[in-house]
């Protein structure tokens, strides 16, 4: 989704603007800009493509200046092209404009202002809003002013960032799309330029190595940047007061380090995120969260989720665990929920699972939840997000920023994090843990060194040779390995493009099977539940010729010996055994993604936090 960046007040605004949208290209994008305020009008830079090839533009325009904005698109009005790369500017020139989100009224906004003279110059819904301002601009209002009333001439989401030729400032503004603030007062005397230096973001990880304190904006809030100092006041301006935070990520964590991709370093970092995502949950044999009191749960007769994507995988797993644990539990795609929500009432709690807490679709599912009176929570790595500040609770997953497109860390820290709460609701809906706790809770503790020896061990990249010409790939299993083959494909076909689907297995034999042939490996996820039923599917795939690739503990033994081949995982408590799995599922997409020399970080058309509907 489309990328915000500003700068103000550093000595070269430029070079900080391109870190931010380097910072920023996991989001996914197909062109880039910037526009800077000098002192001699405000300068716009932009072009189709990649960030690179905007740093080579800029290197030959010698732009300069104190205050500016930046933008990565993801197109959503108009195709990828110069002329609907962002920053948009009025008719003269005099300001310029970048934003993250949809303009719902864009069409009749246009026939408005361009009935009043303007002339457009590109596709973008976003073009509409340096007209609007110009428009009140014309009509006698200042800059703040004219950007307020502009603003408040739309409908649909957006951040929205502008700077003016006559204002050493940016004004910023965001309704429903993410918008951080960061800041560095730069206190110390020895820089070279001591003065304060401040950023605006789509999201932490475009400024975190130039500060890690960040102001979390509210929808409605205003801000007004200068080199001397912010604002920051509501849709009627009058001033909001925001605390400035600290996040916790470091610099290091949003850098590949000596790695490929940071995809394959995010795999990596498993072990240690699922050791935070656990820490200080599980003492004594207990459950606790440090958000949720004792019997926080103790009136839930029903838990419903919405998700999208990975997210939604782990949310199918961890409602398996619930209705495991006897609490009736069920999972709804995000997108589905927010306009055709099943029945609920005052024992239902609505819990939102998504890494970012920026989707759209589970933004609008959960609001949806909220405005039939339901109790929501947020299940999400990102602390201020949106999600976590409009759910009435929220529990981290601690996975530590996730930059790859591709989701990996989080899947396995939501798993846990889901695994803990179905274990909390458990209890205190029916008074005590599960008979399972006790060795559950002792392979969580073990989970670490667990994915740590899958990874080491893992034959992943072999097989992805092996089987590196094949027609599709499928994937199967039952219980909680079913989320799992729906996770193996779902990652394969993202970053690898080549077609690949997941079913429950048995649903083989009602339709899928038609497409197995010996071209076809299917990959058979085995946690040591449902052994039997698996083998009779693994049967029916093998009879049609289709290789099979287990993926499973040492225990299934007899599932190895009906596969061709087998992606190993260690022992573990059977509801844990399918995370081991998706790990193994995780490296192969990754394996073969790079032989087809794939932009593992990047795939086409995708987005890491999509923020539109
Ligand atoms: C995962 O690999 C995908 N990139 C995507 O399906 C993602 O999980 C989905 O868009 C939901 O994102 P969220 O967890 O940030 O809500």
């Amino acid at each position: 989704m489309c990328g915000i960046t500003a700068a103000v007040g550093a000595d070269d605004a430029v070079s900080r603007l391109l870190t931010g949208l380097e910072n920023l290209e996991y989001r996914g994008y197909d062109s880039a800009g910037v526009a800077v305020a000098n002192g001699n009008g405000v300068e716009v830079i932009k072009r189709e493509g990649q960030v690179d090839e905007l740093v080579d533009l800029l290197s030959s325009a010698s732009v300069g200046g104190h205050v500016g904005l930046g933008h990565t698109r993801w197109s959503t009005h108009g195709p990828p092209t110069n002329a609907n790369a962002h920053p948009h500017t009025d008719c003269s020139g005099e300001l310029a404009v970048v934003h993250n989100g949809i303009i719902e009224n864009h069409a009749e906004l246009r026939d408005r202002l361009r009935g009043a003279g303007h002339t457009f110059t590109s596709d973008t819904d976003t073009e509409v809003v340096p007209h609007l301002v110009e428009e009140y601009l014309a009509d006698g209002a200042g800059v703040e002013a004219a950007f307020r009333r502009a603003v408040a001439d739309l409908s649909g989401s957006y951040a929205i960032a502008l700077v003016h030729e006559d204002e050493d400032a940016v004004y910023a503004t965001r309704q429903g799309s993410p918008l951080v603030f960061g800041v560095d007062e730069g206190t110390d005397p020895q820089s070279a330029s001591p003065g304060a230096t401040y950023y605006l973001a789509s999201d932490v990880p475009a400024f975190l190595e130039f500060t890690d304190d960040v102001v979390y904006l509210e929808d409605g809030d205003v801000v007004r940047v200068a080199p001397d100092g912010y604002d920051i006041t509501d849709p009627e301006g009058t001033a909001v007061e925001r605390p400035v935070e600290s996040v916790e990520w470091s610099p290091d964590d949003v850098e590949k380090g000596t790695f490929d991709h940071y995809m394959r370093k995010e795999i990596d970092e498993q072990p240690t995120a699922i050791a935070q995502a656990v820490r200080g949950r599980a003492e004594d044999g207990r459950v606790a969260f440090e958000s949720l009191s004792d019997g926080a749960f103790a009136d839930v007769e029903r838990v419903q989720f919405v998700a999208c994507g990975t997210s939604y995988h782990a949310a199918l797993y961890g409602a398996q665990l619930l209705r495991d644990r006897g609490i009736p539990a069920r999972v709804f795609l995000a997108s589905e929920y927010a306009t055709t929500a099943p029945p609920a009432d005052d024992g239902t709690i609505l819990v939102g699972v998504t890494q970012s807490g920026e989707t759209a679709d589970t933004l609008a599912a959960l609001r949806r939840g909220r405005s039939e009176g339901l109790r929501t929570m947020a299940v999400t790595n990102v602390v201020g997000s949106t999600a976590a500040r409009e759910c009435d609770e929220t529990v981290f997953i601690r996975a530590g920023p996730e930059i790859g497109v591709a989701a990996t860390k989080t899947f396995s820290s939501q798993v846990v994090t889901l695994t803990l709460l179905a274990e909390r609701i458990r209890r205190d809906v029916v008074g005590s843990h599960s008979e399972t706790a006790p060795e559950l809770l002792d392979a969580l503790s073990e989970l670490p060194s667990a994915v740590g020896s899958t990874l080491a061990d893992s034959s992943a990249e072999s097989v992805a040779e092996r089987y590196g010409d094949s027609d599709a790939y499928f994937f199967i299993g039952r219980g909680t390995a079913h989320p799992v083959a729906l996770e193996g494909a779902l990652k394969l076909k993202e970053i690898s493009y080549e077609h690949a689907e997941g079913f429950p297995a048995g649903e083989l034999k009602h339709g899928p099977l038609a497409l197995v042939t010996p071209n076809t490996p299917v990959f058979a996820v085995a946690t040591g539940a449902h052994t039997e039923k698996l083998l009779g599917s693994i049967e029916e795939v093998s009879a049609r010729g289709a290789p099979v690739i287990a993926v499973a503990p040492r225990s299934e033994q007899a599932v190895a010996e009906a596969a061709d081949d087998v992606l190993w995982v260690p022992d573990s408590h059977p509801e844990l055994v399918g995370l081991l799995a998706n790990v193994q599922l995780q490296l192969l997409s990754y394996h073969t993604a790079t032989l087809l020399d794939r932009p593992v970080d990047k795939p086409r058309n995708l987005a890491k936090s999509v923020t539109v509907e």
